[in-house]
């Protein structure tokens, strides 16, 4: 299967990296071909609800690397998501490509599988709750099927997220999808 991954995270080496990483491991372990995409370290704009991506010419007016990722991410048989918590949600790196999934929605509503795993320092997972909402209802709206989710509580440090089982769980997800 054709895995797309996102990342949000501007930390190379923190938490979520990490949990990208041993994702990326299971599923390539698996067979399965990988294409990452680091929102931190890409342009990509804002929506602006222009709705030029819905009117005639049917193209986002913007022309920064989410022309890279579309392709990718239209062919994919999984798309997962990855981001640290940012106040209650994911952080606003990935909202931002998420967001910007409104200009190929009509062709994004298919037959994908879909993960979310967040890290967040807070040792109740109800600091995952926003994220965790929005992610059930995009999946909801764009008919994906969700694959599974790791919620990386009480990994504010990358010492501590090692000590988990979470980077396990990650491994496992790639590894059965
Ligand atoms: C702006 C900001 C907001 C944060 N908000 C939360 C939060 O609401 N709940 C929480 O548990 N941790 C919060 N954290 C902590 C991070 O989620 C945590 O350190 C995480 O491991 C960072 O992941 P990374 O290393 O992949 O960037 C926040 C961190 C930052 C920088």
């Amino acid at each position: 299967m054709k895995v797309v991954v996102i990342t949000g995270s501007p930390h190379t080496n923190g938490t979520s990296a990490f949990l990208a990483e041993k994702f990326i491991k299971g599923a390539t372990d698996a067979g399965h071909e990988i294409y990452r995409f680091d929102a931190a370290d890409m342009d990509v704009h804002p929506c602006i609800a222009c709705e030029k991506c819905h009117g005639e010419d049917a193209v986002c007016v913007f022309k920064d690397d989410m022309q890279e990722l579309n392709p990718h991410l239209l062919e994919a048989d999984v798309v997962a998501l990855v981001s640290p918590i940012y106040y209650y949600d994911i952080n606003a790196q990935l909202k931002t490509v998420i967001d910007r999934f409104y200009a190929n929605d009509a062709q994004l509503h298919n037959n994908k599988k879909t993960v979310l795993m967040v890290t967040m320092a807070d040792k109740t997972i109800e600091s995952a709750g926003g994220a965790l909402n929005s992610f059930r209802s995009m999946a909801r709206f764009l008919g994906w099927q969700i694959a599974g989710t790791v919620v990386g509580a009480d990994c504010w440090t990358l010492d501590m997220l090692r000590k988990t089982d979470f980077p396990e769980q990650a491994y496992k997800l790639g590894r059965e999808l």
